[in-house]
């Protein structure tokens, strides 16, 4: 095995030619295997955990400086099973969550005001945030167990992401080990992956002249060159990294965002240079200012800054609403804008009926990226902006979101041009299109609707993409135009018949792996996919459903109310009898339920359709009630009601507490109330709470109550 022909044994990392450096990587990798094997299948190491760990870092130093010469074998790319279809799935422990966006002076001094008002601080309490560039790449989330790099995941859907580890191994940037005294026993290091300007242009200059691929952006590539199967090209990218955040960690080396992130360069992780501590909106302001003018001459893609605030304390108390933290904001920078021509206004008809008018443009880059449809919003932003086909247009993209037309750019206007009429019949299904009033505004809505229902084959395609879609049943190998296949087939019409499908299939004249793309594999990986999706959880299903107004944050609150979909269905019909049913009152009473959505939520279960869609997928799959938060809180399922003037927190942050705890917040005060809780000068609600017998606790009482939790 070469062992015992060494000659740069004693030589450093940085002293070694390429021959001497090919030499020791090919023993390195030999020798680590052996006492891989005398380790975990003999049990009967021969070297110290020390002695082992010199030897992978020499590994690593080695190839850190010849990332050409990494082998096949090199112990750095061997991960736990070697993934052969694919990446391997790996669940985070922590979420990885997205940020609000900002985009206006305003939106940052709201931003300061809300969380100064969440927390309760009076105006001259100071409060500290951190800015840093908001980096145009990949996020990654890092592994570290006792200081060693264990495990590399993507994003992926912020629950599950894919494993890369053997990816990031190579990666320069990235050490395979922490330095320092006070690296916790395990913590999950979370960042950007990105590529510099000068490596993306060096990449493409290489990928045209061997004849292959050229990347849209630098995000583009460095996606592309990590995602790689093969390990030993991700080697050959010279893939970036700045450490931004954590996930799961068992003990942090600061008790301030600042402090933790300087701790992780102490380690060796990089993080980036531009962060600074700033202690007003103001100061946000012009740190967002100075970086805009060096946006620039970075080197890197940023796309805005991001806030948060320091202290972690703060951090933990102000939590998360929906799928983004209360105390970090994304500050964006303005969109890239680009001039085509508008070839064509498409209508298109959505889940809910509601015709959305698209805009295909002729194809333009714009911030780096082919756009060629645009979204038109509505009827009333066409005729605003009088918008007319064969107009040059200004398309703005932003972000990850739809590119919007801006304006029209009328000295180009063709001479016969005419404004566009919106349709009143919709386009799929031929039904009446209207525009429904609000009964309580007297409001025009602005969103015209085809009112025929499920008869529309447009809906009911939509609602199918809806449905297995990534936040509600996330059926993976179910995309858009399988079920639009599938559906003009017969195949799948509506939600249940999606988990008849592979006991159907045996009898089918044609079966799903005889059909254009599938084979047998794909065909099984789908039904292995939907049968796992048989124990969706509870606020997943409803969300699924397509309730209008119905969203991810409204299904988990009805999800936590009612409990299980039994008890759900049950209120909802019999919320539907009348506004003098019980049903009606207590839905109208969960916090964050308003009129719109309780009529909208009656309105579905009063279509025996409806009923029946949910009946027969019942059939079939099995909602697990939302994990409770907290089974053991004291507090779990019990419903809450704050009222008068609370002293310690804000009501928002009691509310949010509460809900944590798997508590229901309720707004007004009735039987089924367990607890209100009595601030100063607590008025009508008290009296009722006094009236029914509700227990009444003050604020401290409720401290109390829920300080074991
Ligand atoms: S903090 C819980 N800081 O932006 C908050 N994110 O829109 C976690 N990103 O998925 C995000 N630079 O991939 C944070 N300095 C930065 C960032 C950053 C880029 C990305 C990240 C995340 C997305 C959120």
């Amino acid at each position: 095995m070469g062992n015992n022909t060494r000659p740069a044994a004693g030589k450093a990392a940085e002293a070694l030619s390429e021959e001497e450096a090919r030499g020791e990587l090919a023993w390195l990798a030999a020798e680590i295997a052996r006492h891989d094997g005398l380790y975990y299948r003999s049990d009967a190491p021969e070297i110290s955990d020390a002695d082992y760990d010199a030897l992978r870092l020499r590994n690593d130093a080695i190839e850190a400086r010849f990332p050409e010469l990494i082998r096949t074998d090199s112990p750095s790319l061997k991960v736990g099973a070697a993934p052969v279809d694919g990446f391997g799935k790996v669940r985070h422990r922590v979420p990885m969550l997205s940020l609000g966006n900002a985009f206006s002076a305003e939106d940052i001094t709201d931003f300061v005001a809300r969380i100064r008002r969440f927390l309760g601080l009076g105006g001259d309490a100071e409060i500290a945030f951190t800015a840093e560039p908001k980096i145009d790449g990949l996020s990654i989330s890092l592994r570290y167990d006792k200081g060693r790099l264990v495990e590399a995941a993507t994003r992926g859907d912020g629950t599950e992401g894919e494993n890369v580890t053997a990816n990031v191994r190579t990666m320069k940037e990235i050490p395979h080990r922490l330095k320092g005294d006070d690296v916790p026993e395990t913590i999950d290091i979370r960042g950007e992956i990105f590529l510099s300007h000068a490596d993306f242009a060096r990449l493409n200059a290489e990928q045209a002249a061997a004849g292959q691929k050229v990347f849209a952006n630098p995000r583009n590539a460095a996606a592309g060159s990590l995602r790689q199967l093969d390990a030993k090209i991700t080697a050959k990218r010279p893939l970036r990294f700045f450490a931004y955040g954590w996930g799961e960690a068992k003990g942090l080396p600061g008790d301030t965002q600042s402090g933790v992130l300087t701790a992780f360069a102490r380690w060796g992780v990089p993080t980036n240079p531009e962060t600074t501590v700033c202690r007003s909106a103001d100061e946000l302001m012009d740190y967002y200012r100075a970086l805009e003018t060096k946006r620039a001459s970075l080197g890197y893609d940023i796309d805005g800054i991001v806030y948060k605030v320091d202290r972690l304390d703060l951090q933990e108390r102000l939590g998360f609403v929906s799928r983004a933290p209360r105390w970090a904001i994304a500050h964006k920078f303005p969109a890239a804008q680009a001039t085509t021509i508008l070839k064509d206004i498409e209508i298109q008809v959505g889940r809910t009926g509601a015709l959305t008018p698209v805009a295909k443009l002729e194809p333009v880059t714009v911030g780096g990226v082919v756009v060629s449809n645009a979204t038109l919003h509505n009827e009333d932003e066409i005729a605003r902006k009088d918008v007319r086909v064969g107009d040059t247009v200004i398309v703005q993209r932003a972000g990850d979101v739809i590119p919007q037309i801006v304006s029209v750019v009328l000295e180009r206007r063709p001479e016969n041009s005419e404004p566009f009429r919106f349709p009143v019949v919709c386009p799929v299904c031929g039904s009446n299109a209207v525009r429904e009033v609000d009964e309580r505004t007297g409001e025009i809505d602005v969103v015209r609707r085809c009112t025929g229902g499920l008869i529309c084959r447009a809906q009911r395609v939509e609602r199918l993409k809806h449905f297995v879609s990534r936040n509600a049943f996330d059926i993976d190998g179910l995309g858009d135009k399988s079920i639009q296949a599938f559906y003009d087939d017969g195949l799948i019409q509506s939600p249940p018949d999606i988990f008849t499908l592979a006991r159907r299939d045996a009898g089918l004249p044609k079966r799903l792996q005889d059909r254009e793309g599938w084979g047998e594999q794909s065909a099984k990986k789908l039904f292995a996919a939907i049968d796992e999706r048989r124990d969706v959880p509870l606020d997943r299903f409803i969300y699924g459903l397509g309730i209008r107004h119905v969203g991810e944050t409204t299904a988990k609150v009805l999800a936590r109310s009612y409990g299980d979909i039994e008890a759900f269905k049950a209120a909802m019909i019999e919320a539907g009898e009348g506004q003098q049913s019980e049903a009606w009152g207590d839905l109208n009473n969960i916090d964050g339920i308003g009129r719109t959505v309780a009529g909208a939520l009656v309105e579905f279960f009063a279509e025996p359709h409806n009923v029946n869609v949910v009946d027969d997928l019942l059939n079939e799959v099995d909602p697990t009630p939302l994990e409770a938060v907290a089974a053991q809180s004291p507090v779990a399922g019990k419903t809450v009601v704050f009222t008068g003037t609370l002293e310690k927190i804000s009501r928002s942050e009691a509310k949010a507490r509460a809900e944590r705890l798997g508590a229901k917040v309720a707004g007004s005060v009735s039987q089924k109330t367990d607890y209100v809780v009595a601030g100063a000068d607590a008025g009508s609600k008290l009296t009722k709470a006094r009236d029914l017998g509700v227990a009444v606790l003050t604020e401290e009482d409720w401290e109390q109550l829920i300080s074991g939790a």
